[in-house]
């Protein structure tokens, strides 16, 4: 049940660790409360509340009312998210991805997603450059499967598309001071040089659909808020190259399915990945941390804590699309009418539908793969 003893919050682009406090958070990052005007906004233009808007996903921003006011005003307006390549994508990821697809087809935007093959090459994650360039191949299927406009989306290797990128991470790079970067990141001594000039290719991006049609566009970026680091920096300098500061939406974690912490690639087993046989992830899924009480008989008895609950969390996040069946297993949970295995039971089940679907997009992902990446 609930732990006695709080985990001091990290979170930063490469670690994000203990208990979350949110609110926390916004202040020690400097960001804007998410407002109920926003979501609003973003749903009259989708003719639907997405889920994650439904549901405070979505707990802050810097800006995302400019940007959409400047849509609102009739101008071209752009997105731009990425992923950096480790190893295999986890339902986690996917998180902001399937927000952005919606945001893709509300906003007609066009949509630069980054691999950063580069990142996962510097720091030390222990992978070769062959293998950070081959997990971001890999790593597009999942972004494909996810749905986005073949026409609109540019998915781009930091590696092996330098050329339409470099000139434009240069600028930004002679715009940033060690000492910012230092400040921002927390970079040591002992750091490679890769690792410090790693920054200037993130923040790159969200110029590049200016730089190639010519244009100042302004450009939001869906993603968790671990990423919020990059742009803090990127805004500085945004307006001394000639561009509008970059927007962002920030999103909560996914959680893992062990206690506490976010789903995090560097505990797969509580972790579920795109390429798990169902199988697999119904193994991790009846191994899972919930609010549930120690005995069956306590649970009918006294009931469970679903805010705790991982269970409880992949229902909330992603998988209970209706939002009175989510407030009907909430109910059955506290009251004990629900018990712990069947709950996961469920959840396994729908899961594991979402797997085989989801993997059978990835597979026909590979035909069109060359059809996505920036021309
Ligand atoms: P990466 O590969 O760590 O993460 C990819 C995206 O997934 C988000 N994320 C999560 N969201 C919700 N719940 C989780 N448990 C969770 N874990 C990860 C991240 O916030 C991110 O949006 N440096 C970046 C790559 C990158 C990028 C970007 C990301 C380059 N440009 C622009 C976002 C936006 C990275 O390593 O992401």
């Amino acid at each position: 049940m609930s732990k006695e003893k709080k985990e001091e919050m990290v979170v930063t682009p490469w670690d994000v660790s203990g208990d979350m406090d949110y609110d926390r958070l916004i202040e020690q990052f400097g960001v804007q409360r998410m407002t109920p005007d926003i979501p609003e906004r973003i749903a009259k233009q989708a003719g639907f509340k997405h889920l994650q808007l439904r549901r405070g996903i979505y707990l802050s921003h810097r800006d995302v009312d400019w940007w959409l006011d400047e849509y609102e005003k009739g101008k071209k307006v752009g997105l731009y998210t990425g992923r950096g390549p480790s190893g295999n994508v986890h339902l986690g990821h996917m998180l902001p991805w399937f927000f952005t697809k919606y945001l893709q087809d509300a906003f007609d935007a066009d949509l630069y997603f980054q691999m950063t093959d580069d990142e996962k090459f510097v720091f030390p994650y222990n992978l070769t450059l062959e293998q950070t360039v081959a997990n971001g191949y890999d790593n597009a299927l999942d972004v494909i499967a996810c749905g986005f406009d073949a026409e609109k989306t540019h998915i781009f290797s930091d590696t092996e598309d330098i050329s339409h990128l470099y000139k434009i991470a240069l600028n930004v790079a002679k715009r940033v001071t060690y000492s910012t970067a230092k400040a921002v990141f927390g970079f040591k001594d002992s750091d490679n040089i890769g690792m410090i000039w790693y920054p200037a290719m993130q923040a790159m991006t969200c110029f590049l659909q200016s730089e190639r049609e010519g244009a100042n566009i302004p450009c939001l970026i869906p993603a968790a808020i671990d990423q919020d680091p990059y742009w803090r920096m990127t805004r500085d300098i945004a307006e001394k190259l000639g561009y509008s500061k970059p927007a962002q939406i920030h999103a909560k974690f996914l959680p893992g399915l062990g206690q506490g912490g976010k789903m995090s690639a560097s505990q797969p087993e509580t972790a579920i990945f795109t390429k798990d046989p169902p199988e697999v992830a119904e193994n991790k899924i009846m191994g899972a941390f919930t609010g549930g009480q120690p005995t069956v008989r306590e649970q009918r008895e006294k009931g469970g804590d679903p805010t705790i609950c991982s269970i409880y969390a992949y229902y909330y996040f992603l998988f209970e699309e209706d939002d009175g069946r989510l407030v009907e297993l909430e109910n059955d949970c506290r009251s004990g009418a629900l018990i712990c295995g069947d709950c996961k039971a469920r959840l396994a089940k729908v899961i594991g539908r979402f797997l085989v679907d989801f993997q059978e997009k990835r597979e026909k992902a590979k035909d069109v793969l060359d059809d996505y990446f920036l021309k």
